[in-house]
């Protein structure tokens, strides 16, 4: 019926445990339907369980030993311990959490045990029975499920076998994607900490019709979201101590982000660090100080399950997908310049991010002026940025000359890849030079005692109303050079200024903030 009103809109079926076994039938019966599972520890597992052995068990049971019950029910009743937890601010004071907690266990267990009064053995057994048969029922129609399917696995189930499970699922139906909760137990839709929306958007499965699209069904964090955001990454802050330099209109260099206009489309363009290192201040300090989204432009792969062979729900991809990054297209780049976004756009590339031993700081950019056009169409303000900071945290010891001599690993690496350009995810692989190697490897890094991250906005450089930059290529060439040498040069004076800032060093940091009236920024050199 519903499906009948608006045939162009996906359906969304959430399924916990028994649920997951009906999501799943009802799939298999409507193939032609667009449905979005989401499957929270399913029970189609329920044949591997330690359940099903005491069925027959159970039966034979005479009424007395009735006290099994509650030890059953607390099996498919979960972790009451982190289910009381939800709801009690994690910010107050021990004591207080202690009796709230208190509070709410012992609510919860009177609930339990009264359960185990009110539930005669015969309504226990039909339940495990039922489980039964609609494990077996879905398990024999998985091939019939067309449906767009994200199982949730908890690592702490102790009903189901639910971490291989997810597994099997993930290899079984057509269109999976699996998500690992290690500390969650059967029930996790109803424990602490746990945000199913927010589980929703960090796998990119929140659309509005047939095909997700990146731009018009983005949802943006929350603020709850960005709040345990900002709780998650402060110890990164903390050791990166990021400073942010910007220039406004008439050239002057301003501490923080004053310089960079907000009114959009603006492009901030610049030096992608190792590994992306720089990513999380950025956006972060950006939101904080601009109250604006940067929406990152990243490598197709990490929107597809090639770069983690074993997903866990609170990885670095997941987060950035959450706050915003989009696969790189034309046409998502298009949208988000035709919306006004705030766009950040690294054009070296996954190629830059990985880059060798010896290339700190080298901005590696290709020879086409891929951005400015499109940027001139839109009126866009373009930012160049220059960032250093990643020798001051870790130093590169393996980069991918190194990874690819090692046997297995090289292997492993290259096949990786080339599973990747097979479903059309390389990017650049049709250019020519240095930057059409876009290979995605983990290299090995040694952290350092940290030092500090610094960034530098250059001038706003304005495209309103250069029409001249769409026609004539040789001009949009020539800004694009000035960019990029903008960026270089942003990163040579940084490089230089750095060696004159005394909190450079993280411990120097920590001494000030000891000892410092206010809690204001750490000081830095003179500019
Ligand atoms: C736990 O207690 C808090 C406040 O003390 C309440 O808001 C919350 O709903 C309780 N949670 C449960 C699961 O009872
Ligand atoms: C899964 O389904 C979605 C929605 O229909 C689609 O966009 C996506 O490409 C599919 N993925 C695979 C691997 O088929
Ligand atoms: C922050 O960490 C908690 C627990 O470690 C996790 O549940 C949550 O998803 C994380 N939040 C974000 C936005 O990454
Ligand atoms: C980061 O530093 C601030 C003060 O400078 C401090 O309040 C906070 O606890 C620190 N956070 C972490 C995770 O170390």
């Amino acid at each position: 019926m519903k499906h009948a009103s608006s045939p162009n809109k996906p359906i969304y079926l959430v399924g916990d445990s028994f649920g997951g076994c009906l999501a799943l039938a009802i799939a298999a019966h409507n193939p032609e339907i667009d449905l979005v599972l989401i499957l929270a520890n399913p029970a189609t597992s329920f044949d591997r369980t330690q359940l099903q052995p005491l069925l027959p068990l159970l039966e034979s049971l005479p009424d007395e030993f009735h006290v099994t019950v509650p030890y059953l029910l607390s099996f498919i009743m979960g972790d009451p311990l982190k289910m009381a937890m939800v709801n009690i601010d994690s910010m107050l004071p021990p004591g207080q959490i202690i009796q709230r907690l208190a509070g709410n266990l012992t609510d919860l267990l009177a609930h339990l045990y009264g359960l185990a009064d009110i539930i005669p053995k015969e309504t226990l057994l039909w339940k495990l029975k039922l489980l039964r048969s609609a494990s077996s029922y879905s398990n024999s129609r998985l091939h019939a499920v067309n449906a767009e399917v994200l199982v949730i696995a908890s690592g702490k189930d102790n009903m189901l076998p639910s971490e291989n499970e997810a597994q099997r699922l993930g290899n079984s139906l057509r269109n999976c994607t699996v998500r690992y909760f290690k500390d969650n137990g059967h029930t996790i839709l109803l424990e602490d900490g746990i945000n199913l929306l927010s589980i929703i958007k960090a796998t990119s499965k929140y659309r509005r019709s047939k095909r997700r699209d990146y731009v018009k069904d983005f949802l943006p964090p929350s603020k709850s979201e960005f709040k345990n955001a900002i709780k998650n990454n402060s110890w990164y802050l903390n050791i990166t101590g990021p400073v942010m330099l910007s220039t406004m209109e008439n050239g002057k260099i301003v501490r923080g982000l004053a310089g960079v206009p907000r009114e959009g489309p603006v492009l901030l363009v610049g030096y992608h660090m190792l590994m992306g290192l720089e990513i999380v201040p950025l956006v972060q300090e950006y939101m904080m100080q601009t109250k604006i989204l940067l929406r990152g432009i990243a490598h197709p792969s990490l929107f597809t399950q090639l770069v983690e062979s074993r997903p866990d729900a609170s990885s670095f991809i997941d987060m950035l997908k959450l706050y915003g990054a989009t696969p790189v297209t034309a046409s998502n780049f298009f949208k988000l310049l035709a919306t006004k976004s705030h766009v950040l756009l690294y054009p070296g590339g996954a190629r830059e991010a990985l880059h060798r031993k010896g290339e700190e700081y080298k901005v590696i950019w290709p020879d086409q002026p891929e951005f400015i056009r499109m940027a001139a169409k839109f009126g866009a303000t373009i930012v160049p940025f220059g960032v250093v900071g990643e020798d001051d945290i870790a130093q590169l010891v393996l980069d991918y000359d190194d990874l690819k001599s090692i046997p297995i690993l090289g292997d492993r690496i290259r096949s990786e890849n080339e599973e990747a350009a097979r479903r059309g995810l390389a990017v650049r692989a049709d250019m020519d030079g240095e930057i059409a190697n876009q290979m995605l490897y983990i290299p090995g890094l040694l952290p350092k005692i940290p030092g500090r991250f610094y960034f530098f906005f250059g001038k706003p450089i304005h495209t309103k109303g250069r029409q001249d930059l769409v026609k004539d290529r040789e001009k949009a060439r020539e800004l694009y050079l000035q960019v990029k040498s903008e960026v270089q040069n942003n990163m040579n004076y940084l490089l230089k200024k750095r060696e004159e800032d005394p909190y450079r060093n993280f411990i120097d940091r920590t001494m000030y903030r000891a000892f410092s009236a206010t809690s204001g920024d750490v000081p830095t050199f003179d500019f």
